[in-house]
């Protein structure tokens, strides 16, 4: 597996993602979640952000927070060991979710901009393992690139934050791959305080497919909750 997160993990939380449509709508949806289901298994936890959903939502629920990535996973640690209720409820795993061997019962699956990263052999051995051990009425949440086919992107702004006397601005480009591949490059550039500028290019890939396409290779119903996050259930 490819670590695409460390180089620029630092910045990750710049980006304005936090109390976006995707993840009120995930909010909303946990909110009616039966914590009796089973453990949830967040996919590519991040530096928290998924997680703390969770548990700010599921009263009690067990979480299995899943972080391949050693920066952005030093930072979902950082944020559990700070406070001693999560501390007791989440689990956080180094492995990436396809080494795993997941627990008999999963009550939900968060699954917040990682599948595209995952090719479509690698997606059909996870519907594997976790299509079985979902209880009944268990949710997989999804957010997915709004990008279906390879395509060129313009370059995009992504994120412009002052933190002290530094200044840093990202713009995200894309250009088509090989098959279903989108090559994206974001571009970091910090600015001010008592160090020179720097720039900080990191490229990373992303199998494109929609959710309709998740529903087809699951077997499962799709409900669109955003532009870019969806729900599978049976
Ligand atoms: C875009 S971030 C999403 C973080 C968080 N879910 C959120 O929405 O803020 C995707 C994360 O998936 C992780 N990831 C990539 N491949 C993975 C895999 N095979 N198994 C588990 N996590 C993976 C990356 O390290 C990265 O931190």
């Amino acid at each position: 597996m490819s670590d695409y997160y460390s180089p620029v993990a630092e910045f990750y939380d710049l980006v304005a993602r936090t109390h976006g449509e995707g993840e009120l709508k995930l909010r909303e949806r946990l909110r009616l979640l039966d914590p009796a289901g089973g453990p949830v298994l967040d996919i590519g936890a991040g530096t928290g952000r998924t997680t703390l959903a969770v548990a700010e939502t599921v009263p009690d629920v067990e979480i299995l927070a899943v972080e391949p990535a050693p920066a952005m996973r030093a930072m979902l640690m950082n944020m559990v060991v700070r406070d001693p209720a999560l501390s007791r409820r989440v689990t956080v795993i180094a492995e990436p979710v396809e080494n795993l061997t997941l627990p008999e019962r999963l009550g939900a699956v968060i699954a917040y901009g990682v599948l595209g990263h995952l090719d479509f052999e690698a997606r059909q051995r996870l519907w594997r393992s976790l299509l079985p051990r979902l209880s009944s009425g268990a949710p997989i949440f999804v957010e997915l690139l709004p990008i279906e086919k390879p395509m060129q992107l313009p370059t995009l702004p992504l994120a412009s934050a002052t933190i002290g006397r530094r200044s840093y601005t990202a713009t995200l480009d894309g250009e088509p791959g090989e098959g279903d591949i989108m090559r994206l490059t974001s571009t970091w550039v910090t600015t001010g305080g008592p160090s020179p500028p720097q720039t900080i290019r990191n490229t990373s890939i992303w199998h494109t497919f929609g959710l309709d396409d998740l529903a087809r290779e699951t077997g499962l119903r799709a409900e669109r909750l955003s532009q870019q996050a969806g729900v599978l259930y049976v």
